[in-house]
């Protein structure tokens, strides 16, 4: 913690003795004033002690919290900082004194969004608000707490940041779990009803195919129906698959390189067609992960398919695969050079039906299973993505034996 600057008054044991040789000898009335000074300079020492002492304590209190806590003027300049401010800024304390928080520490232009400070200072009482921005990649809620300046200068702020980025990703994460609970369990029903009738339709149509030559007007409308009848035995399959609850006895060790291989080799016409290279650089020695082969076959030809999608005329796909240690967990990343994803789509990517394609092209559950099947592996899928540029989907999984 700094002030930025202030040193320490030298200790008056430095000072030469009273009545050194060569001096008149003193009266007693000298002698008392004398020994009344010596008495005032030493109280003098024991505050000034006191007061650096006091000083130090305040300091270290306030550098040993964690989370950045400031004092701010009204101009929201720095008059003192902890260490995790800087810390978190990665800047010099010293440098940081004297600067506008939201310039040094936010690295804004303006304060930063519903910022509480102002309202603290307004109504002289406390105020918290969660920014509406992040501060260098976290999110913060921030705790305003105004006092009165020292004798004649105005109210100054203490502000405390709370880090909650992790809190906001688990609650994110759960509401998206509960979404996609309860979706599955009505598109679970709704698909198992569905499911028969369709078997029907289906059935009778094929048997009245039988009775019509090819090429008739009859069989062609037949024919029709079949085509839509199956496309809708995908959708209600899809859903089945979403909304179905993994037993955990289809699971085994799988090595990822011969599950890409195999996905791969489903998608090998629709890569020369549309002339994409694809890279796969995944180490031999990976460690295998645990689950079931043909549920994370799925995983990885859906985020394929879509990558395919995503390059119309052509490109590259980049398939990488590694081991972090630490976590013991495997960290695949696909990524493709297509056309990007919307920054307003990013968070509805994983919601059941949503999709940017065309009628008849997606039903926009994909990713919907994909990431119930990553999660039932207890593994994580995220997504980066850049309009224009390209798209990586990133899955971490387990480590087999972990
Ligand atoms: N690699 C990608 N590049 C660009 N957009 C993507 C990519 N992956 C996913 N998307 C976007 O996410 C949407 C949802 O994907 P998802 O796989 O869930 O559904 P879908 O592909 O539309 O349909 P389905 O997979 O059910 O046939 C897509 O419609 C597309 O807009
Ligand atoms: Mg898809």
């Amino acid at each position: 913690m700094t002030d930025g600057g202030g040193q320490r008054p030298g200790s008056w044991e430095a000072m030469p003795p009273a009545g050194e040789a060569g001096r008149a000898p003193q009266s007693d009335a000298q002698h008392e004033q004398v020994q009344a000074l010596v008495a005032r300079i030493h109280e003098l020492e024991r505050l000034t002690d006191l007061l650096s002492r006091g000083k130090y304590l305040w300091e270290s209190t306030f550098d040993a919290i964690q989370d950045p806590v400031t004092i701010i003027d009204q101009q929201y300049h720095i008059q003192r900082a902890n260490l995790a401010t800087a810390g978190r800024a990665g800047l010099d304390i010293r440098k940081v004194i004297g600067k506008k928080c939201y310039e040094t520490f936010a690295e804004r232009q303006t304060p930063c969004e519903r910022c509480p400070a102002s309202e603290a200072v307004r109504r002289e009482w406390p105020a918290r608000a969660e920014l509406g921005c992040q501060i260098r990649q976290r999110d913060y809620q921030v705790f305003a707490y105004p006092f009165p300046g020292a004798k004649g200068s105005p109210n100054a702020v203490v502000m405390h940041y709370r880090d909650v980025t992790e809190e906001r990703r688990l609650q994110q994460e759960v509401v998206q779990q509960e979404k996609m609970a309860a979706i599955g369990m009505l598109a679970g029903g709704v698909a198992h009803e569905i499911n028969n009738p369709l078997g029907g339709i289906l059935a009778f149509t094929q048997l009245l195919m039988r009775e019509f030559a090819k090429g008739s007007a009859v069989r062609s409308d037949l024919e029709e129906i079949e085509r839509s009848a199956l496309r809708c035995k995908k959708i209600v399959q899809d859903l089945l698959d979403f909304s179905r609850v993994t037993t955990g006895q289809e699971r085994g060790e799988i090595s990822l390189s011969q599950v890409f291989e195999k996905v791969l080799g489903f998608l090998k016409r629709e890569l020369l067609s549309q002339n994409i290279t694809v890279a796969v650089e995944i180490p031999e020695t990976l460690p295998t992960v645990m689950g079931d082969t043909n549920r994370l076959q799925q995983v990885f030809l859906n985020v394929l398919t879509n990558a395919v999608h995503a390059l119309p005329k052509g490109g590259a796909i980049t398939i990488t695969g590694m081991h972090d240690e630490t976590h013991q967990r495997i960290l695949l990343s696909i990524r493709d050079t297509g056309m990007g994803i919307r920054s307003d789509h990013l968070h509805k990517l994983f919601d059941p039906f949503f999709t940017t394609k065309e009628p008849g092209k997606g039903t926009g559950l994909g990713l919907a299973i994909s990431y119930r099947i990553i999660r039932d592996h207890h593994g994580t899928i995220e997504v980066d993505s850049r309009e224009g540029e390209g798209t990586t989907f990133r899955i971490g999984l387990p480590v087999a034996n972990a």
